[in-house]
């Protein structure tokens, strides 16, 4: 009985890695989608459990277009954002009837598969919301990734445990192609105003396998901290991230496009970010981003449309990225120190105090320092030669300490932008636009951490895609066609996690 049992089991997995090994994608298509999420009212009153799904509905029949419209152009998976079933601004009441209770995804449950009879409530209490994610995955036969809320009940006599008897996490889903739950991850780092979730009690570190690769998921303002985000990286060995956000941009370091296409370079992965839309909240910029390239992505603070953005990736980038490797202390440790020039000044940029130095020349080296971190730059305008055709200000600046405000992080930053105005106060502050070009840039610093993520942004909030590189030695350069385009700002932007505190 025994015996036989065992050998049934063999043959059975070994049929499934055959068809695993013969499935096994080399590339495969992604599609992320940016959602105008459908609001509810705002009120002090919870809503019944109806009017919560009727709302949820409205969403969800948005994002089933899109899955549809992706899966009939080819895609193995799409990302929905997060809050995009429900939007933001809850209290801990009102948040309550949008909650389902998300089971372990060891359950193998495939929820569109029970009977139609038996769903409300199904094997796990009513699950109108996973039942549906469930089978427009299974229906379109494509992975889907959404955003939703987990309630787990707890005793109220044990420490830890909410008032209200219950844990709510803001939580990530993924089903695969046949509807099956794969994975549920709950963000570990809320931000400001999530106080109607809770945070679990450690990080969880959520990775699953596909025929096109090693997956990992996180949740928008985890993507700042090491874990579960790093960890992902460094000990899963994932290939690719799925991202769900609700970013507001905050320029000149952390606008979503931006960031996130400099962490998939930075750490050699995939990212797959989708964002909410709402112009008037500075939510918007998806990406599809791979260590070679940043972007498709799309960005539109014009209009409050959603909008698809599909591409081909390769599934396993760390077999042929180098970025992985890169020394980015290399160059800065071994060059002397250029001038600091003749300017040199204190200013901040999202509450943190750089020290600036104003690019005076049409061409020159400049070193910045503050605390252990010297940023070299060298650059040629595009306008050498010619008088100054504007009065635009440039500077180079350099931090090194802890970011305390709307969330405590160790920075190490180096950094070339235009200053919003040519009043020197002004540098740091957001700025969107510019005319001038550079005819060529190298930037470098002495990071003492192996996190740096490379950032260059162009005028209108625009990436800047095979227009720069990272050299294996830290230096980020620009290539000769970075000439024609308008700069707003690159940076180096260093993360030294060992110093956060502990919380
Ligand atoms: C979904 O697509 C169908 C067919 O294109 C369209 O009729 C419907 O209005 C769309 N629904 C939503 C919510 O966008
Ligand atoms: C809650 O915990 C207390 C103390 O451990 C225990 O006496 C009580 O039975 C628990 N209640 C439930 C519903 O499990
Ligand atoms: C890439 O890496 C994956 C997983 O590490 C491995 O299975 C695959 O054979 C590699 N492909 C190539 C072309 O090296
Ligand atoms: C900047 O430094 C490099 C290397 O040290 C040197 O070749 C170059 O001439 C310098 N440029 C200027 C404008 O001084």
């Amino acid at each position: 009985m025994l015996t036989s049992r065992m050998v049934a089991v063999h043959y059975f997995v070994s049929v499934l890695v055959c068809v695993s090994y013969a499935q096994s994608l080399e590339r495969f298509i992604a599609a992320v989608y940016e959602h105008a999420v459908i609001l509810p009212d705002s009120t002090q009153t919870p809503v019944t459990k109806q009017e919560a799904l009727e709302l949820m509905n409205r969403n969800i029949d948005i994002l089933e277009n899109a899955t549809k419209a992706a899966a009939q152009q080819g895609a193995h998976l799409i990302v929905t954002p997060e809050d995009g079933i429900y939007g933001w601004q809850f209290s801990r009441e009102t948040i309550s009837p949008y909650l389902e209770d998300i089971p372990d995804p060891d359950m193998n449950w495939i929820p569109c598969n029970d009977p139609k009879s038996q769903r409300y409530p199904a094997r796990f209490g009513p699950a109108p919301v996973q039942t549906r994610l469930s089978c427009m995955a299974k229906d379109n036969s494509i992975y889907v990734v959404a955003n939703m809320g987990d309630k787990k009940n707890c005793n109220i006599s044990e420490a830890g445990c909410p008032n209200d008897g219950q844990f709510n996490y803001n939580t990530a889903v993924v089903y695969d192609s046949e509807g099956k739950l794969v994975a549920r991850y709950h963000k570990q780092h809320l931000f400001l105003g999530e106080i109607q979730f809770n945070a679990p009690k450690e990080a969880e570190v959520v990775s699953f396998d596909t025929p096109f690769g090693r997956f990992g998921i996180f949740i928008c303002f985890d993507i700042l901290f090491y874990d579960p985000a790093v960890a992902l990286v460094v000990d899963r060995n994932v290939d690719t991230i799925l991202f769900p956000t609700a970013w507001m941009n905050v320029l000149p370091h952390l606008s979503a496009i931006e960031f996130h296409s400099a962490w998939a370079m930075g750490m050699g992965v995939n990212l797959l970010s989708s964002n909410t839309h709402s112009t008037s909240k500075r939510m918007t910029g998806s990406g599809i981003f791979s260590p070679e390239n940043v972007g498709p992505y799309y960005y539109n603070m014009d209009t409050e449309d959603g909008h698809l953005v599909i591409s081909e990736l390769n599934a396993h980038p760390r077999n042929s990225s180098t970025y992985y490797s890169i020394k980015w202390n290399q160059h800065a440790s071994t060059i002397k120190k250029y001038s600091s020039g003749t300017n040199v000044f204190k200013g901040s940029i999202f509450f943190d105090l750089f020290t600036f130095t104003e690019l005076k020349e049409p061409e020159e080296n400049y070193t910045i320092c503050q605390n252990d971190l010297c940023c070299h730059l060298n650059y040629k305008r595009a306008d050498y030669g010619k008088k100054k055709q504007n009065n635009e200000i440039y500077v180079l600046g350099a931090f090194d300490g802890l970011h305390v405000v709307e969330g405590q992080y160790y920075l190490q930053v180096c950094t070339l932008l235009k200053c919003l105005s040519s009043d020197l106060n002004t540098c740091g502050e957001s700025v969107e636009t510019a005319s001038t070009k550079f005819k060529q840039f190298t930037l470098s610093g002495s990071f003492s951490t192996n996190y740096v993520f490379p950032e260059v942004l162009l005028n209108n909030v625009n990436l800047a895609p095979n227009l720069f590189k990272v050299m294996s030695d830290g230096r980020l350069v620009s290539k000769p066609a970075i000439a024609t385009h308008p700069l707003l700002s690159v940076t180096l932007f260093g993360r030294l996690y060992e110093k956060d505190p502990v919380n």
